[in-house]
């Protein structure tokens, strides 16, 4: 199967990390789906994508953090496009500490749960069984080093992924570069190429570093 007979759904696609795989996916030849709650991000999207790009980006309006809106979405999506072959899920928020664990309230600690791990969770329910029975297709999980308890709790749902990246580093636009920080092109380049490798075997990819980034790309399928 060409990259442009696949389709890739990036959940979390309007996002800073999503944005930046979005795009990779589009250069190399993929078709590509976004659900985002917010009309304007998924405008803004549109005109960040390389323009000759653009046809082959569906957006659509969704939440697919409540059960309901992601089956909804779901719909939606297929109605739009036929067919999803790849999942990527880029859920979540971006580097945020929130201050000192002491200042940090319940309310606080409720957000990043139903942020982090409902939306995740809640969504690959939804969408996985859309590529689950075939070994040609894929779904690819990118997460924060601060997503790790969960995923101890949850080894079995872990183990679904095929490819697992943990970033334990700042993700910045080139506008915002930071020493150490990876940039969303570079990072989108390097999840596109993994989803362009199709990896069959489940495996993890740790990121703490620019040069990180290399060494995946330099890598073959495990
Ligand atoms: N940014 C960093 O520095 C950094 C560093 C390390 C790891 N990461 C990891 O990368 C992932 C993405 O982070 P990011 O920086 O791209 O965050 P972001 O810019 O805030 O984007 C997160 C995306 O998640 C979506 N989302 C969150 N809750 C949702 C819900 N309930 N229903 C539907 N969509 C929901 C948002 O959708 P809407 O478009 O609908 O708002 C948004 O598109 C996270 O897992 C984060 O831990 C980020």
């Amino acid at each position: 199967m060409s990259n442009s007979d696949r389709v890739v759904l990036v959940l979390g696609g309007a996002g800073l990390v999503g944005s930046g795989i979005v795009k990779a996916l589009l250069d190399k030849g993929f078709k590509v789906s976004v659900i985002s709650r917010d009309s304007s991000r998924l405008e803004r999207l549109q005109s960040f994508v390389s323009p000759t790009t653009k046809a082959n980006l569906t957006t659509i309006v969704g939440n697919v953090g409540s059960e309901e809106g992601a089956e909804q979405a779901k719909q939606d999506l297929l109605k739009a496009v036929g067919k999803v072959t790849d999942i990527v899920s880029s859920l979540g928020f971006s580097w945020w500490q929130g201050g000192p664990p002491h200042t940090q309230s319940l309310k606080d600690l409720h957000w990043v749960v139903e942020t982090l791990l409902y939306s995740t969770f809640v969504s690959w329910k939804c969408f996985f069984p859309l590529v689950r029975d075939d070994s040609n297709c894929t779904y690819t999980f990118i997460t924060g080093d601060s997503f790790n308890p969960v995923l101890l709790l949850t080894a079995r749902f872990h183990a679904q992924f095929q490819l697992c990246m943990k970033i334990d580093t700042g993700v910045a636009t080139l506008e915002r570069m930071v020493p150490g920080y990876l940039n969303h092109l570079d990072l989108g380049e390097t999840v596109a190429t993994l989803v362009e490798r199709r990896n069959s075997s489940h495996a993890v990819f740790y990121v703490n570093c620019p040069a990180d980034l290399k060494t995946i790309l330099l890598e073959r399928n495990p």
